[in-house]
């Protein structure tokens, strides 16, 4: 029986309107002298770039700019991304905008840190030591990878989206300012937070730290269900159910915004802990292979494993449903746990995303594949609250399908 858990995240955090001017102070703190910032020609346009030039400028660092990041990018661009790191030979690197980003960022400082081919890295534990400085600057609210230990990228040549799991991983800051959101447009904004809820669901509901499956010599950042990852998840299961809609409603709502940061910060510090269950398996193939973006993809899927998993998380679904606003009172345990699969699937349908794996041009001779696709991703699997097999994910798929 394990007695003993662990909670990481990034070495600081900034929260709150305008935090990104602090960004100079923390590049010293870091003794960055030359930073290499990673973005996109999306965030170049929208003159978020303007907003970490000024206090680099200021703060007397120097600054180099790569905007060749892709959504959900491929291990093409994480190599790109090395090769012009090599280059600059900066002291830390900086990951501006969604998880794409801060995830292609946290590849190059490891790859800054230990050149060679980033596949010898892929899994759990395999980074082997300190990477360059880390800090992420979200620019979505969603992914959580402003504090998590994980960079996922698309691996095209297989068909399939790989994770990257270290402790190693972790930013030694996060600089979140919800003011930075203010421009995601209505899908990214749905897509992303519902990444976040169903990081703080699959934490929240997760298996247990007593009795978290890890076979003997194997290591992993996860490590099941525990008091702080609970703590948080709750917190951002709130925020999500209180927050999301008014954000994809109005992108201006800055109290909406503000709150959606908070819940992905939350939900990042959960997951990362604790871990991510069967949606997230269940979605690293079907993104890869239908190119829809990762939080479209888990919302899709998510209501479909809260009732798969329902039966052996009764009282952990029926809270849920209260924190996302459903009245349970004087409900029996299985009807109050439906009743957070229905808030759920209500919330999807009111940010607009779709119910069905149909609805995303899947065919369903593919659903075998992704099972099996699914199934081989052990370290995830094994957090899932009830134990699956093969034909349950298939089971699952179907029913999405
Ligand atoms: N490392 C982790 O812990 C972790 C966790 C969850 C997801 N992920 C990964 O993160 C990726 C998804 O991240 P995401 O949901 O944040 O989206 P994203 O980073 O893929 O961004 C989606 C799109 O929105 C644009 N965008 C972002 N911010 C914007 C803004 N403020 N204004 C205008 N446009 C903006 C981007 O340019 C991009 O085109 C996936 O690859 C997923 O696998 C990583
Ligand atoms: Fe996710």
């Amino acid at each position: 029986m394990r007695t003993v858990w662990t909670f990481h995240t990034a070495g600081e955090i900034v929260f709150g309107r305008d935090a990104v001017n602090q960004l100079g102070e923390v590049a010293r703190r870091l003794q960055a002298k030359r930073v290499l910032v990673i973005t996109d020609p999306i965030l170049a346009d929208a003159g978020l770039i303007d907003r970490v030039h000024g206090p680099l400028l200021e703060a007397g660092v120097e600054v180099e700019i790569f905007t060749g990041g892709e959504p959900e990018p491929s291990l093409r661009a994480a190599e790109a991304c090395a090769k012009l790191g090599h280059k600059v030979r900066p002291d830390a690197v900086i990951g501006l905008g969604g998880g794409s980003n801060m995830d292609l960022a946290k590849l190059t400082a490891t790859l800054l840190a230990y050149p060679g081919s980033p596949r010898r890295f892929f899994g759990d534990d395999q980074i082997p030591g300190p990477i360059l400085p880390v800090i992420c600057i979200p620019t979505t609210a969603g992914s959580g990878s402003e504090v998590s230990g994980a960079a996922v990228v698309t691996d095209t040549e297989n068909h399939v989206k790989v994770g990257i799991l270290s402790n190693y991983l972790r930013p030694r800051a996060a600089i979140v300012d919800p003011l930075l959101s203010q421009t995601c447009p209505p899908k990214v904004t749905a897509d992303s937070g519902i990444d976040a809820l169903t990081h703080a669901i699959e934490a929240f509901t997760a298996i247990d730290n007593e009795v978290f499956p890890l076979p003997p010599g194997e290591r992993s950042i996860y490590q099941g269900r525990h008091p702080m990852g609970d703590m948080v998840a709750e917190k951002a299961i709130r925020l999500v159910g209180q927050f999301l809609r008014r954000a994809v409603r109005d992108g201006a709502d800055l109290e909406a915004r503000e709150g959606m940061a908070l819940a992905a910060l939350l939900g990042g510090m959960a997951f990362s802990n604790v871990g991510v269950a069967i949606v997230h398996a269940l979605e690293y193939p079907l993104g890869a292979a239908v190119h829809c973006s990762h939080g479209l993809g888990n919302g899709l899927l998510l209501p479909y494993v809260m009732e798969f998993n329902r039966s052996v998380r009764a009282p952990a679904f029926a809270r849920i449903a209260s924190w996302l606003g459903e009245d349970i009172e004087g409900l029996d345990e299985d009807e109050a746990s439906n009743r957070a699969v229905k808030a759920v699937r209500q919330l999807r349908a009111d940010i607009g995303i779709p119910d069905r794996l149909r609805d995303l041009q899947v065919s369903e001779g593919q659903l075998h594949g992704f099972a099996e696709k699914a199934f081989s991703i052990k370290r995830v699997c094994r957090v899932n609250p009830r134990t699956v097999t093969l034909d349950d994910l298939q089971g699952i798929l179907q029913a999405a399908y």
